[in-house]
């Protein structure tokens, strides 16, 4: 049997576009609705079964992630830090976390990026299972020069990638959620720094594809996406998650709902994460879902 596939949580970065909020403060740990922004990255990772966690922020603001996550084991699940001096861009996340990775499959996961739909556990599940190549997500915009953006032949195959184009070939971004095999630390470790001067995930990517191993899953749009980097992004996407939360009367990612579902809490310890949340909704609904009454 092969080596657990692990999962990088990419939480450092300048977050300039965020400022004054992100002066002193982490983005990920800003709130988006009723609880902090990684939260949502953390729970897709959980949701395509990594329970192996690693969180890579920038120095200043590692305590205040373990404060919030600390070694994972409440939760059933490992978590363990390392900072990234500067932001040297998002591929670096396989150099700093190499020794981590250890040689096994990985999934790296922005933690600014926010996924919610029905679809989304068994697209995750299925990506997670690939033995070999990479697997990306990718995603109808409006706007595609801000993401990277692939290029479909006329069959649907995926034949180029680009960041931030000034003339997309496309409409569709591709998200902040990567599979890869064992490979990646090696493709990693030769990929130049591009003209911006980051190791670009694009460039990475590039490579699987033409080596003929990049799957590219489009997301439909039962999915919902969410790159909360400016302050609209951040609007937009609190806003939805109240209304799907009020409309559905659910907690949307929470870890700890994904934690006891994969069977890596059992209840009590479920209804312990709930007591802990003081008499907030969220916590309540741990209880309830704690006592079978909300499952
Ligand atoms: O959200 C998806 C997009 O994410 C992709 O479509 C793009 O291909 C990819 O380059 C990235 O684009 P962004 O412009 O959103 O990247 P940004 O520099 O904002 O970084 C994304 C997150 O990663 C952000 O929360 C900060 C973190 N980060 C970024 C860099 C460059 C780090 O932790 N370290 C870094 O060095």
């Amino acid at each position: 049997m092969g080596l657990t596939r692990k999962g990088i949580l990419l939480a450092g970065g300048a977050n300039t576009r965020l400022y004054p909020a992100t002066l002193a403060a982490a983005k990920s740990l800003l709130p988006v609705y009723d609880k902090p922004l990684v939260y949502y990255s953390l729970s897709t990772l959980m949701l395509a079964g990594i329970s192996d966690i690693l969180i890579i922020t920038a120095p200043e603001h590692l305590d205040a992630h373990r404060r919030l996550l600390g070694g994972g084991e409440k939760w059933g699940a490992r978590f363990s830090y390392l900072a990234q001096p500067r932001p040297r861009g998002i591929a670096d996340a396989f150099i700093i976390g190499k020794n981590f990775i250890g040689g096994a499959p990985c999934a790296l996961m922005l933690a600014d990026n926010i996924f919610y739909g029905g679809g989304l556990a068994a697209a995750l599940k299925k990506a997670a299972a690939r033995g070999s190549g990479a697997s990306v997500f990718a995603r109808q915009v409006p706007d595609p020069e801000r993401f990277g953006v692939v290029e479909f032949d006329g069959g649907g195959r995926a034949v180029g990638l680009e960041e931030k184009p000034a003339a997309p070939k496309s409409s569709h971004a591709v998200t902040g959620c990567y599979f890869y095999d064992s490979e990646v630390c090696a493709v990693a470790a030769e990929t130049p720094p591009s003209p911006r001067g980051e190791l670009e995930i694009t460039d990475v990517n590039r490579v699987y594809l033409q080596r003929g191993e990049l799957n590219v899953q489009t997301l439909g749009s039962g999915t919902a996406w969410f790159d909360a980097g400016t302050p609209d992004s951040f609007a937009d996407a609190a806003d939805f998650i109240r209304g799907v939360q009020n409309r559905e009367n659910l907690i949307a990612a929470s870890p700890e709902e994904i934690a006891w579902r994969n069977g890596w809490m059992d209840g009590g310890a479920l209804a312990r994460c709930g007591e802990s949340l003081g008499g907030t909704r969220y916590g309540k609904y741990l209880q309830k879902l704690a006592s079978g009454c909300g499952a």
